[in-house]
């Protein structure tokens, strides 16, 4: 299971100031920032939610979703995507390679079994100079520990009603959360010529259900975003240049 937080920005007097503010700018900036006009994008784990709405795409924008589920990609509707590949993101595509300008993932890679693998893929499916920018949740967040606890069956009955997941009305998928943190992160991006890991600490909202619970978790976060201890970051930005 992953849980995605559903409102880092919601005004919550407990929440402190690092919790305001749009929840998905800091991902959408650099991707809008290179979507121009027949630019040929990847979105890894696309599935019902592009990480781009077609609405917003730019002409001739070519958009391909990548998704294990092909169930997932044919809900997003029959204009979603360019072309829709049904696949792991695990393994290696070789039609993909060399063909994009920009691969996007927004909150998929806690859920693949083998993440440098997977960035390794990534890298090839970019032209040379390519960008990719992605979302993911971090290993040792408090919901990757109690993942790697509780078994999917179990955890999945559990985050359901307690993170309404009637907002994006997607299901809980398997997460893995396989070296989502910083240290694991700068080695599988050392082959990259440029990239930028950075740490997020937004996960207080997932205890909103128990107000004393959340206090008390946000003690404990509050403390290793002060001291920048980023393996234990609950989120990761990533933004890497081929
Ligand atoms: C939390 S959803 C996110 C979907 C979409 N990016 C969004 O913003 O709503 C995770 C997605 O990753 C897909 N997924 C899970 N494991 C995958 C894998 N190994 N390869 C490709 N897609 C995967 C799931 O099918 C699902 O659509």
């Amino acid at each position: 299971m992953t849980v995605t937080s559903t409102s880092p920005g919601a005004v919550d007097p407990l929440l402190p100031e690092r919790y305001q503010g749009r929840w998905r700018e800091p991902f959408e900036e650099p991707i809008y920032a290179r979507l121009e006009r027949g630019v040929s994008v990847l979105d890894i784990g696309s599935g019902r939610h592009p990480a781009v709405p077609l609405e917003r795409r730019p002409e001739d924008v070519e958009y391909v979703g990548l998704d294990l589920s092909r169930d997932e990609l044919a809900a997003a509707g029959p204009a979603a995507y360019t072309e829709a590949v049904a696949a792991d993101a695990t393994i290696l595509q070789p039609a993909l390679v060399d063909r994009f300008d920009l691969v996007v993932s927004w909150q998929v890679l806690e859920h693949v079994r083998d993440l440098r693998q997977t960035v390794d893929n990534i890298r090839t499916y970019l032209r040379p100079g390519g960008t990719f920018v992605a979302l993911f949740s971090g290993t040792w967040s408090a919901f990757g520990v109690v993942n790697k606890v509780l078994p999917h069956s179990v955890g999945k009955r559990i985050v359901e009603p307690i993170m309404n997941r009637k907002e994006r009305n997607t299901p809980v998928f398997p997460a893995y959360y396989d070296k989502c943190y910083a240290s694991a992160l700068e080695d599988i991006f050392v082959p990259w010529n440029e990239s930028t890991i950075h740490p997020l600490y937004v996960g207080a909202t997932y205890f909103s259900f128990a107000r004393p619970l959340m206090r008390a978790y946000l003690a404990y976060e509050n403390t290793i975003a002060s001291r920048g201890v980023a393996n234990l970051a609950t989120h990761y930005l990533v933004t890497a240049k081929r």
